[in-house]
């Protein structure tokens, strides 16, 4: 029988270190650790490879291990559980590190937005759909089965590119803004760009609006993002004019046009990286990744600052903690596969092909 949670979660840290370095060591080869920069400290060094979403999905597709212990969120896991061999187990430590913004679009308000629009007009031939990788496996699967695909902030502006030589129109999900900031860098004008609300019927539009516009942005957000606000970086470039903005594109359109940089977290972690020494920097992203660019560059003269004055951690990334890391590892080494991720086969084929679609057109 597996050890249950329950008794992990009175151990403390150090305790929790030593087990998963002792579980690491048994399991060898046989397991990876993937872990997206939103992890906090005790969970990152554990790691065997980090990045954003698009580097840990192409880590996921090469690996060789047994088990994939997916230190992020639970959409993260899908996709590693996708694009890996079927006899490789995905893992995610902590079954409710969901992802808000995921949950504003599913395949039910999705079909109904998709049939909406039929009624308009020929969506199928018409229509794009694009979901950001921040979403369920089955909306994927929708992607797929609609000749749409999936992106990431890394490659939007590719995948959009792509999109448009196949349909005149696209209907992002489920983030606006990365859609909106994406689009307008392309040269898409705003008011080309309409919001889809899902709460309410044909999405809030008239026909005219649907009609009009290129790109249809479901009105999802990113509350860890959102948080940041265009008058905080006036603010701090008032006391610190020399300071340059590095925003990730799911912060609103405002944010993202008074930065200097817009990119996914490996893009910010490696533009401040490649930076010259003595340079100040407004960071528009989780935490938790800014705080360790902070301790990471300051040796070089590098200050790293954080752009809210309030706290913004993705309460569901926090959830992958050492507690769980140590639970999982040590029912591997005892035998117990527990908190796999697994997606059945029909929807996980039709989510493989609008993946493979980003895979191709991925810089
Ligand atoms: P990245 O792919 O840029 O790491 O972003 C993932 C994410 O969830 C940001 O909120
Ligand atoms: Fe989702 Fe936002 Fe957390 Fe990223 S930071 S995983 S978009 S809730």
């Amino acid at each position: 029988m597996s050890a249950a949670i329950q008794a992990y979660t009175l151990l403390d840290d150090d305790d929790c270190e030593s087990r998963i370095l002792r579980a690491r060591e048994a399991l060898g080869e046989r397991l990876v650790i993937l872990g997206h920069h939103y992890q906090r400290d005790e969970v990152f060094k554990h790691a065997d490879f980090t990045g954003d979403s698009l580097k840990l999905s192409r880590q996921a597709a090469s690996s060789n291990a047994d088990y994939i212990v997916f230190c992020g969120v639970h959409f993260m896991a899908e996709v590693a559980d996708i694009l890996s061999r079927p006899e490789q187990v995905s893992i995610l430590p902590d079954m409710s590190a969901g992802c808000a913004m995921a949950d504003m679009a599913n395949l039910q308000n999705v079909e109904r937005a998709w049939q909406e629009l039929s009624e308009v007009l020929d969506a199928e031939e018409m229509i794009t759909p694009v979901t950001y990788i921040n979403s369920a496996a089955d909306l994927k699967g929708f992607c797929g089965e609609h000749g749409g695909i999936v992106c990431t902030s890394t490659n939007a502006r590719h995948v959009l590119e792509w999109s448009f030589k196949q349909k005149e129109k696209v209907l992002f999900f489920p983030d606006q803004h990365l859609g909106r900031n994406t689009g307008y860098a392309m040269g898409v004008p705003l008011h080309e760009m309409v919001v889809w609300d899902y709460d309410k019927p044909r999405g809030g539009l008239s026909a005219a609006q649907i009609k009009k516009a290129k790109i249809i942005l479901w009105k999802g957000f990113c509350s860890v993002h959102q948080m940041f606000q265009p008058e905080q970086i006036d603010n701090f470039k008032r006391k610190y004019p020399e300071t340059k903005i590095i925003s990730h594109p799911e912060s609103s359109f405002e944010v993202c046009q008074k930065s200097d940089y817009v990119g996914s977290t490996e893009y910010i972690i490696n533009t401040i990286a490649e930076a010259e020494a003595d340079t100040r920097w407004l960071v528009a992203t989780e935490l938790n990744l800014v705080n360790r660019l902070h301790e990471k560059f300051k040796h070089e003269g590098k200050n790293v600052h954080f752009m809210s004055p309030s706290v913004c951690m993705c309460s569901t990334m926090f959830r992958i903690d050492p507690q769980h890391m140590a639970w999982v590892l040590e029912n591997l080494v005892d035998g117990h596969v527990v908190n796999q991720i697994s997606v059945p086969a029909d929807v996980a084929e039709q989510a493989r092909l609008a993946l493979s679609r980003m895979l191709d057109v991925s810089p």
